[in-house]
């Protein structure tokens, strides 16, 4: 679908985000000829440099971060769409650069992308509205993370909505935008052959991991005061858990979507004090290896606090009380410094009732089915299959399908694939309000158990899979996760 003609405004534009992500992205789609010709990128920072500055900046901070190699005619043409403006984003007085700089034909797409700390977002919204710049047609982005509780994101909520429509409003979180995460959409309800399947009856257990091998970088700031709870369990694996277990939605359209999705975080069982010391395990990386090379633990990372208690991992266990999901473990556990980098969801299915071959039932792997979004993208089915030879053995096999190798399509990132539906005004893949709010009161009596448990995180050691609590997790139920099995 082509694009109509957009005025983008990243609030933010010269921030971290902009330059490593977002004009990458659009460098991307420029590049695929997917920009209409007098599209803009218009980013506000507050720092008062000239166009020229700006532009230096984006050379040295963003463009080592593009993918495609730019001819010098190419990258000429991307650098002439951006336009630098000085705003201070809390001083309405100081909107009036961006006012000047927006004054094109009212009908064109017009989206500002708040990649700014959450606290800037009531105040950027009231001074667009201020300044009138909050038109009805106009779309509002809004980077992570969306609160850091439940009533922070009401806040946000409340306040963004006093100025924009429901409609208006994309929360972004970036896994929804990864190719395999819309891919298992398309297995699930594009297919007849797993749906049935995909229920108490068949499935025993499931398991959704995302584990990092960076550590903390240059975030300390920000993360010490978020940790992989509000970090990414929040938002991200809770996204996959919804892509997984929600009912079929009536069709693909935002809030048929987005009501399936509620439904699952809203049937999630809610943890009390006993439940939570039993199912869920928070750590905190030490020094160790990754990769073969010495890393530094989490407290001795430039200015981390010397007993900071933030947890770098979590693993919990998770139900969901739905007569498709009664009684079945969903195991979620995300960690940074781990023994390697992976994003995958695991639905392993029940065993076979009863064996009619000479090899007990116990011989055989129950069927899995392996959804992988990182580091390359695929799903793999495992079978059972008989050995080659003259004996009737049975092994397991793999059905593999690689993404790429079966389309042999360019890979989109999810970012530039989030900011086209931005610009085509396709909401389905962003979060809504109730969604957001959902997901945190859920979490919430994580976050307050903590805040008055007097005990740090567990150390583990950075390049392996966490503490070994977290093994106990999952081995308390006879199950292993799939990396150490
Ligand atoms: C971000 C988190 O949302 O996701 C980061 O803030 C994390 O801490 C990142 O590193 C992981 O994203 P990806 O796409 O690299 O898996």
């Amino acid at each position: 679908m082509a694009l109509n003609d957009f005025d983008l405004v990243l609030f933010g534009g010269s921030g971290d985000l902009a330059m490593r992500k977002l004009l990458p992205a659009m460098y991307a789609r420029d590049y695929c000829k997917d920009l209409p010709e007098t599209a803009r990128i218009i980013c506000v920072g507050r720092a008062e440099w000239s166009q020229e500055q700006f532009l230096q900046t984006v050379e040295t901070s963003s463009k080592p971060h593009i993918k495609e190699t730019p001819t010098d005619e190419h990258w000429e043409r991307f650098l002439q769409r951006l336009v630098y403006v000085s705003v201070n984003a809390t001083d309405v007085a100081s909107y009036g650069a961006l006012v000047e700089a927006l004054r094109r034909d009212p009908a064109i797409t017009r989206v500002y992308y708040l990649a700014t700390p959450p606290s800037l977002f009531a105040q950027i919204c009231d001074n667009l509205k201020a300044t009138g710049l909050a038109t009805p047609n106009s779309r509002v982005v809004l980077e992570k993370p969306l609160g850091r509780d439940l009533a922070s994101a009401k806040r946000i909520n409340a306040e963004v909505g006093k100025v924009f429509a429901e409609q208006q409003i994309y929360r972004i979180d970036h896994y929804l935008g990864k190719e395999t995460v819309q891919n298992l959409l398309a297995l699930r309800f594009g297919n007849i052959l797993f749906e049935p399947l995909w229920r108490r009856e068949w499935i025993s257990d499931v398991q959704i991991t995302i584990a990092e091998k960076i550590g903390v970088g240059n975030r300390l700031g920000y993360y010490d005061t978020s940790g992989a709870l509000r970090d990414m369990l929040q938002n991200h694996l809770l996204q996959l858990l919804c892509i997984v277990a929600m009912e079929p939605p009536t069709s693909i359209s935002p809030d048929a979507v987005r009501d399936s999705k509620l439904q699952v975080l809203r049937s999630l069982k809610r943890f009390t004090p006993t439940t939570l010391a039993q199912n869920i395990v928070r750590g905190q990386y030490r020094a160790g290896y990754v990769d073969g090379k010495p890393v530094p633990g989490y407290r001795e990372e430039p200015d981390a606090p010397k007993h900071s208690r933030t947890e770098t991992f979590v693993a919990l266990k998770a139900e969901i009380d739905t007569w498709r999901w009664a009684g079945v473990p969903f195991y979620l556990r995300t960690g940074k410094r781990m023994a390697d980098r992976l994003a995958e969801i695991v639905v392993r299915f029940k065993q076979i009732p009863h064996s009619i071959f000479h090899q007990p039932t116990s011989t055989f792997q129950p069927n899995s089915l392996v959804i992988r979004l990182q580091p390359d993208e695929g799903l793999s089915l495992n079978l059972m299959a008989k050995t080659p030879g003259d004996s009737m053995r049975l092994k397991q096999a793999e059905l593999e399908l690689d993404f790429r190798e079966q389309f042999k399509a360019p890979r989109m990132e999810a970012y530039e694939r989030l900011l086209l539906d931005v610009l085509r005004g396709q909401l389905t893949l962003f979060m809504r309000g109730d969604e957001l709010e959902a997901a945190w009161e859920w979490v919430e009596p994580i976050l307050n158990h903590w805040e008055q448990d007097d005990n740090s995180p567990l150390p583990y050691a950075s390049g392996t899979w966490g503490p070994a609590a977290s093994s106990a997790l999952i081995g308390r139920d006879g199950l292993q996760w799939r990396e150490e099995a």
